[in-house]
């Protein structure tokens, strides 16, 4: 479990970045974070990475708290981060040397097999012998979650991982993170598209340094006004719910895609209430 606790975050230069944050995260969620730009999104994933440390507070990966300066290879071993610019973070000319760089940092053992199950969770397995620079940016981004899913992390940061891609190499990342749920990863992402925010079990909104609200993805109706007095759109699936809630029809989504909801007002329409 992530635990984080009255946690605030200020720079040398004494400017309050992050105030009083608090909450738990439960192993195996999918945790969207969303808010307008400054409000504080990377620098929490950079905490929560142990890559900086609370200048109030704890945060606790499990029993290890990010502060100590004993736990951080344990750290590493369980956190995963990716960050948004997929070039900074590739290393080596060989995809197969890029994914084997931390595992061998980390000195971690059987580097063969977690390298051929992390390419396949984010389907490059095909691409271990190809030079990374002619990848595209999408690859790129993949071979960087493969990167740390060799380390095989409990948690999994990500720090807008579609803000680069295109919409084909953006479908590829849902499919990744769909297998990332399906194996029991707990992945954070920050995103700014708000139609993203529905691929998470849990949404997270960051309004003025702090934590706006958390919230289960099928309480979003009961958030639409506090989503726009944050600022943040919202998602043209929870605009036509919200319409059809209006007019009497109410849905439940499992998938929360449009293809679901379509289906689901073809079903009511058949259904004898409308005939
Ligand atoms: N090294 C730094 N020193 C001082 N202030 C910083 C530093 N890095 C970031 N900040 C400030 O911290 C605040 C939060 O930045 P952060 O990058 O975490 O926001 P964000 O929500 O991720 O924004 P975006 O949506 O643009 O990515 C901003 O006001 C930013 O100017
Ligand atoms: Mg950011």
């Amino acid at each position: 479990m992530i635990k984080v606790e009255n946690v605030s975050f200020h720079y040398k230069n004494g400017n309050c970045i992050l105030e009083n944050l608090n909450l738990e995260i439960q192993e195996g969620e999918i945790v969207s974070i969303i808010g307008k730009n400054g409000t504080g999104k990377s620098t929490f994933l950079n905490l929560l990475a142990g890559m900086t440390k609370p200048s109030q507070g704890d945060i606790w990966m499990d029993e290890f708290n990010t502060k100590s300066k004993k736990n951080f290879l344990d750290i590493r071993k369980k956190v995963g981060i990716v960050f948004q610019n997929p070039d900074n973070q590739i290393l080596f000319p060989r995809v197969y040397d890029d994914v084997e760089f931390a595992l061998k940092n980390l000195g971690l053992e059987n580097r063969e097999s977690r390298i051929e199950n992390a390419l396949e969770l984010v389907n490059m397995k095909d691409f271990k012998e190809n030079d990374t620079y002619e990848l595209s940016l999408g690859q790129k981004q993949r071979i960087n979650i493969a990167s740390i899913l060799a380390i095989q992390p409990k948690y999994i940061l990500l720090d807008e991982p579609t803000t680069m891609l295109d919409s084909s190499e953006k479908d590829n990342f849902y499919r990744v993170l769909k297998n990332l749920k399906q194996e029991g990863y707990t992945v954070i992402f920050v995103t700014n598209y708000v139609d993203e925010i529905l691929l998470a079990d849990k949404i997270l909104v960051m309004e003025d340094k702090q934590i706006a609200t958390i919230f289960q993805k099928g309480d979003i109706l009961e958030k639409v006004d506090l989503l726009k007095k944050c600022g943040i759109q919202i998602p043209k699936l929870v605009q036509m719910l919200e319409f059809l809630k209006q007019n009497n029809i109410n849905i439940q989504l499992k998938e929360w895609t449009q293809e679901e909801l379509i289906q689901e007002i073809v079903r009511i329409w058949k259904s004898e209430k409308y005939c």
